[in-house]
Parts: C-alpha cells; structure tokens; sequence
C-alpha cells in the first residue's frame, strides 16, 4: 500500500454531528526507531510491545461548522482548556488533511485523559495521538460505512505516524512492527502492523514496571534527537543492526529464549542511548539512578538467574520487562531494592495489552 490508498474519494454519506470515544495505549519499543527520513519515515524498522494499563482516552464530540477556510477546535485534558496542546494539533492536522478532507469543516471538542500522570516523564504522545487518529477515522467511517477494518486499522496507524512516529505502533496487536523489514511479509514504512509470526507462551502476559526515574522536562526532545541521526558517524552500522536484532527476534519469540530476548533488548536500549551520547551535538539522557537501576538490575540477574531485564525510552526512565511467571519474586526485588531510585519512590505496574479499544 502507498500513501495514495489513503487518499478517500467522495464521502457517500454526510454526518452533521456526533460523537467518538477511543482507549488507546502506550507502547514501548523492543528494537529502537531513532533516526528517520522525511515524512515520519523511519530509518529503520522496530516492534513494541503494547502496553495495557497506560493509556489515553480521548473523546472527540464534532459538529459542521459554516466556513470551511480554517480548522476549528478545542483540546481539553482532564477537563482543563490546554490552549498549549493546539499548536501540535494543528501542525497534525494540516500533515494529514490530503488524507482526511472533512477536517476543514466541523468543529471538534477533543476531550482527552490519561490514566498516567501528564509530567510522569511517560511519554503519552504514543497514546493521545494513536487516540486522536482513531477518533478521526471513525468519524471518516460514519461518512464511508464501508471502510473495512483492515483499512481502518492501517490507516489510523498511517495517521498516528504522522502525528508522532511510535503512535503507529499502538493500534492494534500486542506486539507491533512498524518499518519495513525484508522477513517480515505486509511490514511497511508508512503503518504499523500487528506481528505475523508464532509467539511462544512465555512471552504471554509479559510484564512492564516503569520506574519513573526523572519526572522532569527533557533537555532534548525527540524531534531533535531523530535530527541528530543525519550525519551521525554510526547511523549506516546502527540501521544495519536494527534489521539484524529484529531478524533475531522472530527466533527468540518462536522459541520462547529468554536469554537471546535479554540480550536484544538491552543491548538496543542502551545503543540507543549511546547514539545520543556520540551524536554532534551529544547528549546524556540517564540520570544516575537510571544507572544504579541497571547495575541492580544485572546483579539480581546474576545471583538469581532470573530473566528480567531493562529497556529505555528517550529518558531517564526505566522500564523493567520479565515473564509473568516471575511477577512475585520481580515485584518484591523491585520494592525492595529500585523503588528508592525512583523520584518520589513513584512506579507503575503494567503488563502488554492488546491494543486500542473503541469505547462508544
Ligand atoms: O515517536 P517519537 O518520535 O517520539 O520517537 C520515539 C523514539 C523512541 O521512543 C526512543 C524509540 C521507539 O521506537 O519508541
């Protein structure tokens, strides 16, 4: 599919208002995207695990308006007026209006709550713009009843993307790949897709406890730090390495090896980390409890012979990954020994879900 099939022809029905309500979750990388092209098209490919308790619901309430010369519209989260969201909004809407004609002529209230909390550090654009673009494209399916699911799915992944790389990956299946990969058949550039391949029972129900290390404001965004993969002196090595760590994947998820799965995720969070660090210019996003958590982390590994592991965000946040079957024994270490790492001693408990729900 090209960005042409998503181009809708003339609406056969006309809708004068309504509303929409969508759950959709956050999601945490596996195999890191970090560098793209133009367009929000990733250098190279990635697969998340979606996450099931951090998530956004966002409900959007439309209404045809006389003029159709501008967009028109208020973002509300948790009931407050965020007059600060709308520049983003509008920026997303101007970059998927080809896509969705109708956006020039309703008003939208867009009503927005996150189940975590908006300065955790948690990056909720994942989940509000997956949301946002799941809402929009019920709204596009009121006025085309046709549409198919399997074209809805990819088309809200389409449009997510365009509002926020990984949003993409939060629409529909447990374990998502966004970006083309040579082994992977239906896998594309341009829309996250549910991963086609045998998963082994232990990674069902895995688990994912957010440390939340630093709620504070990061000094580079991920915007920038995407830039910064342009000239980077790794960039061709670390694309390369990409493939090749979700190539080893499949083989891992249809053999159920903890170990090789251990070794792939850690080793990409921290080389994405250590793309940061040798970029120009460079940067450090962990903070030193992000490292006391990693050294505990791999000593608890050691002495127990546990699976769990760590990944990273673009932060200083932890997320710390293990098999259900563990959950007793992880939970007790992490509050025994990581929690004082944590600002405020605050975590979240969550484990991977299935993607996003329509609600009304
Ligand atoms: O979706 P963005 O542009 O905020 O980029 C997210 C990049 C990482 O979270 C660091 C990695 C990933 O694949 O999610």
């Amino acid at each position: 599919m090209t960005e042409q099939d998503f181009i809708p022809k003339i609406y056969p029905k006309q809708v004068e208002n309504g509303s929409v309500t969508w759950k959709s979750p956050s999601n945490i990388a596996l195999v890191k995207y970090w560098g793209k092209k133009e367009n929000q098209i990733p250098a190279n490919p990635s697969i998340s695990f979606t996450l099931d308790g951090c998530n956004t619901t966002t409900t959007v309430n439309f209404s045809q308006k006389e003029s159709h010369q501008e967009y028109a519209f208020d973002v509300f989260l948790g009931g407050d007026l965020k007059e600060s969201f709308k520049p983003k909004i509008e920026t997303f809407f101007k970059r998927i209006n080809t896509y969705l004609p109708f956006l020039k002529e309703y008003y939208f209230k867009i009503d927005t709550v996150n189940t975590f909390p908006h300065s955790s550090g948690i990056a909720s654009s994942a989940s509000g713009m997956s949301a946002l673009a799941l809402c929009l494209m019920s709204i596009e399916k009121m006025l085309n009843p046709d549409i198919t699911e399997e074209y809805f799915n990819k088309k809200s992944s389409f449009l997510a993307r365009l509002g926020s790389g990984s949003a993409c990956r939060s629409i529909d299946g447990d374990l998502v790949v966004w970006g083309l990969h040579n082994e992977i058949e239906g896998s594309s550039d341009i829309f996250g897709i549910k991963y086609p391949f045998n998963v082994h029972e232990n990674f069902k129900n895995y688990q994912d406890t957010i440390l939340l290390v630093d709620k504070g404001e990061k000094p580079v965004s991920s915007t920038i730090g995407h830039g910064l993969m342009h000239n980077h002196p790794f960039a061709e090595q670390r694309f390369e390495q990409a493939h090749n760590n979700l190539s080893a994947l499949i083989d891992v998820f249809k053999t159920g090896d903890l170990n090789g799965f251990v070794n792939i995720v850690e080793s990409e969070a921290l080389t994405l980390h250590a793309m940061m660090m040798c970029s120009m210019p460079y940067f450090i996003l962990m903070k030193p409890n992000t490292l006391e958590i990693i050294n505990k982390i791999w000593s608890y590994r050691k002495e127990t012979g546990s699976k769990v592991c760590f990944t990273l965000d673009a932060g200083a946040n932890v997320h710390v990954l293990y098999p259900k079957a563990e959950i007793e024994q992880v939970v007790q270490f992490i509050k025994n020994e990581l929690v004082a790492h944590c600002e405020n001693g605050q975590y979240i408990c969550d484990q991977i879900g299935f993607g996003a729900k329509k609600i009304v």
